[in-house]
Order: C-alpha cells, then structure tokens, then sequence
C-alpha cells in the first residue's frame, strides 16, 4: 500500500509532515553527522534577529523531570550573519527552510527582517516567533550603552520581567503584527503561538484573521528550578521556558483548542519524542508536527518518529496521513 505523507502548509508541499521545532537544531549544518537530513520535511531555523544576540548568562539550561528549562536568550548571528554563514548550507540539504524570526524593536523590525528575506527563494517559509518567553522587550535595554554587552546588573534584572508582555499574549497585537508582516511578503507565514495565555484559540483566531498560512504551538511554558544547596536559580536568567514529555498533555490540548477555533493548517510540538507522542499531534488537529528537545536525547529522533508514523498508517490500512488530522474521537 502506497501511504502519502505529503501535507500542505500555505503555498508549501512538505514531502512528509515531520520537522524540528526552532531553537533545537541550530542551523541544521550541526546534525548533518547524526541523520540524512533530506529525510526532513522541512527545517525550521534558530529563530534570527534583525542585529546578532549574544544571548543570556550561563547557566541557560538544566535538566527538569520530564524535560528541561531553557532561557537562551535568542543567540544568534543576526539577519546578515545568517544570510552570509547559515542559509547557503540550509540551501545545499534539498528540504524547505523555514526562517524562524523574531525583533527586537517591534513591527517595523520584523517588517524589516521579513522584507530582507523576501529576495531569498530558498526561503521557503517565515515563523513569527512572537512568544519567546527568554527575551525582555525592546531587548536592547539590558544591554551595557558603554560596551553594548549585556550589563550582570540588567541581566539580574531581566527575569523580573516588569511589564513585559508577549505579542502572542495579546490578540489586537498578534492581529497587527501579523497584519503588517503579511503586507510585506507572499512567502508562506506561520505564527508561533505561546501556551502562557488563557485561551491560546483566540490568539490562533486574530493570526488567521491577519491573513497567517499557518500557525504553530507550542512554544515554552514559563518555569523556574531552584538549587537547593546554594539557594540559586538553576537558570541565570531565573525564569525560563519548559519543553520536553512535561509539557506534552499541555500542548495537545492546545491543538485541539485550536483545531476547533480556525481553519489554518496547525504545525503542533511540543514533548514529541516518539511515534506515539507524535500521532496525539495528529489525532488533536495537527496538519504537520515539530520535535524539539527529543533531539537533544538522540539527534536521529525525527527520523525514528517519521519511519513509525509511516509503520502505524500502513499497519492500520491508513492511506493518507491527511486522514490522521484531527480524528480524535470523543
Ligand atoms: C534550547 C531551546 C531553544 C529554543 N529556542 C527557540 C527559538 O529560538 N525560537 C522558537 O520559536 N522556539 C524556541 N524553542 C522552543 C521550541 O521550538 C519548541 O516550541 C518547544 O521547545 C516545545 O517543543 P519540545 O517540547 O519538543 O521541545 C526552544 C526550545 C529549546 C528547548
């Protein structure tokens, strides 16, 4: 039996609907040893400012029952660093590149960043992530205005998180945001979706009224660990975003949520580390699914959970993964 795996997300056919959540695979070039990345249905970058980030304070990471904490601080090389040292090798794998993005200045920045990209037809797709919970917004303000590094005192400052508000807590921002964004490319746009809302679906609702292809959740959930023997947090920045199995229950139901709320195409993650977890996605409404900190346990996890969803299909005489997508019965 011939199983079709192919799904669409806006204007991209993905071969199969398996891909890796931003942040947890680099730029790709750093797996290439580990699995044949062509496999991928697509790749999805570490998400890129428009001016390089060097990131948080260490510790940035610790482990967590069932998964892990994580406040990176959206390291990266910038829009130019990426275009220069990170695209030509997403270019050479062959599978669509989905160019996470993020600002650090609001609209017009994202405007910006996303506009830039439009001249790169090996840009598949653009990812709005605009629910990083690691980021204090505009972030250049703990940055030191003598050395432009970020100061320790800012630093200790920046969990406090005064004020702070995600885009993706908000559904006027998110519509607006999107809005703009839209104007400013024909390229396939997901919106990434953040958990630490009340209810995620009316998020979902103002992406897909501003014209988003597609969106995807779910990023972290804010958490914090605490050392016991030195009374300090575990992560320097104090609060941080939990992934892993932890927050698998979590997400699910926010696919199914969302899958009831709109009509877009839903890019669902969040704790899939094998086939099983990652048919839930499917059954729950997802059209194509992420995996994320599973690839810090085994770099290969994607292709294991892309030969099992093709075993369990052929196995239940399923034909069409299409047929999967939201057949939750209740
Ligand atoms: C170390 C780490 C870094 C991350 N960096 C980003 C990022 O740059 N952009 C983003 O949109 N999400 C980022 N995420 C969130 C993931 O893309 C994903 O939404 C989340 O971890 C849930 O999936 P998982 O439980 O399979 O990891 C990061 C997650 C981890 C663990």
């Amino acid at each position: 039996m011939i199983t079709n795996l192919t799904v669409n997300i806006g204007k991209l056919k993905l071969e199969n609907p398996v891909m890796v959540c931003s942040g947890t695979f680099g730029y790709a070039g750093e797996f290439k040893d580990f699995l044949p990345l062509k496999k991928l249905g697509a790749i999805v970058t570490k998400t890129i400012t428009l001016n390089p980030r060097q990131g948080n304070f260490p510790p940035r990471t610790c482990e967590t029952p069932a998964g892990m904490l994580n406040s990176i601080g959206l390291e990266n090389p910038g829009l130019a660093g990426f275009l220069n040292e990170k695209l030509p090798i997403l270019k050479k794998i062959g599978v669509p590149v989905i160019v996470s993005v993020a600002s650090e200045g609001g609209i017009a920045e994202f405007v910006k960043a996303v506009s830039e990209l439009n001249d790169f037809k090996e840009v598949a797709a653009i990812e709005l992530n605009i629910s990083c919970p690691n980021i204090e917004s505009p972030v250049t303000s703990h940055l030191s205005p003598v050395t432009g590094r970020q100061s320790p005192v800012a630093c200790r400052r920046l969990p406090v998180f005064k004020n702070r508000r995600l885009i993706s807590q908000d559904p006027q921002a998110t519509y607006q945001l999107v809005k703009q964004v839209r104007k400013a490319t024909k390229k396939t746009l997901i919106t990434k979706l953040s958990p630490n809302v009340t209810d995620i679906s009316e998020i979902a609702l103002a992406a897909e009224n501003a014209g988003s292809d597609a969106v995807s959740l779910i990023n972290t959930l804010m958490g914090m660990s605490i050392d016991t023997k030195t009374m300090k947090p575990k992560v320097a920045a104090v609060i941080a975003g939990l992934s892993g199995p932890a927050i698998r229950p979590v997400a699910v139901r926010m696919v199914w949520e969302v899958y009831q709320k709109i009509k877009l195409p839903i890019i669902g993650m969040g704790g899939i580390i094998d086939t099983s977890s990652a048919l839930e996605f499917f059954l729950a409404g997802s059209t194509a699914i992420g995996v994320g900190t599973a690839n810090f346990i085994d770099p290969a996890a994607t292709i294991s959970i892309l030969q099992g969803i093709k075993s369990y299909l052929r196995k239940n005489r399923i034909n069409n993964i299409a047929k999967l997508i939201g057949g939750l019965k209740v």
